[in-house]
């Protein structure tokens, strides 16, 4: 007997609607907070997490699963075995070591390359099509160990870079100027971490530009006071590490809106970690940094011709030095 009583023969499936498949690589406190607000976004029709602990990644498909009443449908699966990834539309890499409290990102390098090495060959296998979006740390790093790792070409690897930082910028001067953070346009680009760089000239509020408003009101403004709320995002995963342990939930926003934009070919502008040489004077080598890029269902559409002045073109190709370096130890 049939579950539904049909008034009329249902309607074939519409060719038009795409399956549309996500994976999450690590079912940690980072690769669930965006599982969770992926969920919540209806931007996928499956949802896989894989991670190396069985018993652990049960427990959290299953918490997943037990909300299905309050969200919209998705398949979730979870498994061991990476074959369950096959055919993703996105895969988004979170697994590997994270930092004690005062470690830097850059110190997880050696264990996080390892950890890739048995990662991103079997997403590559299992979904040659698929964009990876890496999260893990040091990301910018990590970003290029999977572009070698895959294979893919450079508009289908992405690093989450400086979504995150940016993220935590527009709030810090939404803050200081008591307007929304949606209504702050306003990128850190760089480095995600330690020698990332923020492009002052750029800010605008509402579309008014910031900097050079408070110019022409003659508001006196201290170059101190903006050092002090980008030293203030620097400093804000250490702070929160040294409080609760790890960060997770700005991560799994930004992440899922990353999720969104390139799924559902939003063509938005995001600071995340594209390869970056020849932009801005950056030479010396393949390396991956962020930059304000354009993301859509082909992953990073291209990259934006943002005013820089000389001090911040000369602290981003400084900033793609300190990657450089670290990346040239490798051997990849
Ligand atoms: P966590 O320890 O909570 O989770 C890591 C998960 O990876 C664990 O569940 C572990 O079992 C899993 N794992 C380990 N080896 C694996 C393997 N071979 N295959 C599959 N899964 C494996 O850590 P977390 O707090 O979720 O952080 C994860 C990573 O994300 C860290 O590197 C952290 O630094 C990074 N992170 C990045 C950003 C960013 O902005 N890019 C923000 C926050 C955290
Ligand atoms: C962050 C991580 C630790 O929250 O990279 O910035």
């Amino acid at each position: 007997q049939a579950f539904f009583r049909q008034i009329q023969r249902a309607a074939p499936p519409s060719p038009t609607k795409r399956h549309t498949k996500i994976s999450v690589v690590g079912a940690g406190n980072v690769g669930m907070a965006i599982a969770q607000t992926i969920l919540t976004q209806d931007v996928a029709d499956e949802l896989v997490l894989i991670d190396a602990k069985a018993d652990k990644l049960r427990g959290e498909m299953l918490d997943l699963q037990h909300a299905a009443a309050f969200l919209p449908r998705t398949k979730i699966h979870a498994s061991v075995d990476y074959e369950l990834t096959f055919g993703s539309d996105l895969c988004i890499v979170t697994a590997g070591a994270r930092q004690v409290p005062g470690e830097s990102r850059l110190n997880l390098l050696q264990r996080n390359v390892a950890l890739f090495k048995t990662i991103i060959p079997p997403l590559a296998r299992y979904s040659p099509e698929t964009i990876l979006l890496i999260v893990s740390n040091p990301v910018d790093v990590l970003t290029y160990v999977a572009w070698k790792l895959s294979g893919f070409p450079s508009n289908r690897v992405i690093g989450s870079g400086t979504n995150l930082d940016s993220s935590r910028f527009r709030f810090l001067i939404a803050d200081h100027l008591d307007v929304n953070a949606q209504d702050v346009q306003a990128y850190i680009v760089g480095e995600h971490g330690d020698s990332s760089v923020a492009l002052w000239s750029s800010i605008s509020v509402g579309g008014v530009p910031v900097l050079s408003f408070l110019e022409k009101q003659q508001i006196a403004y201290e170059k101190v006071t903006l050092e002090k709320i980008h030293k203030e995002v620097i400093d804000s995963a250490y702070e929160v590490i040294s409080l609760k342990g790890y960060t997770s939930w700005a991560i799994g926003y930004s992440v899922a809106n990353l999720a969104r934009s390139i799924l559902r070919d939003q063509r938005k502008v995001h600071p995340v970690s594209v390869v970056a040489n020849g932009f801005y004077g950056i030479e010396g080598g393949d390396v991956f940094l962020s930059l304000p890029a354009q993301l859509g269902r082909g992953g990073v559409l291209g990259v934006t011709n943002v005013h820089l002045t000389d001090e911040e073109a000369h602290r981003l190709r400084d900033s793609a030095k300190t990657i450089l370096e670290v990346q040239n130890q490798l051997g990849i």
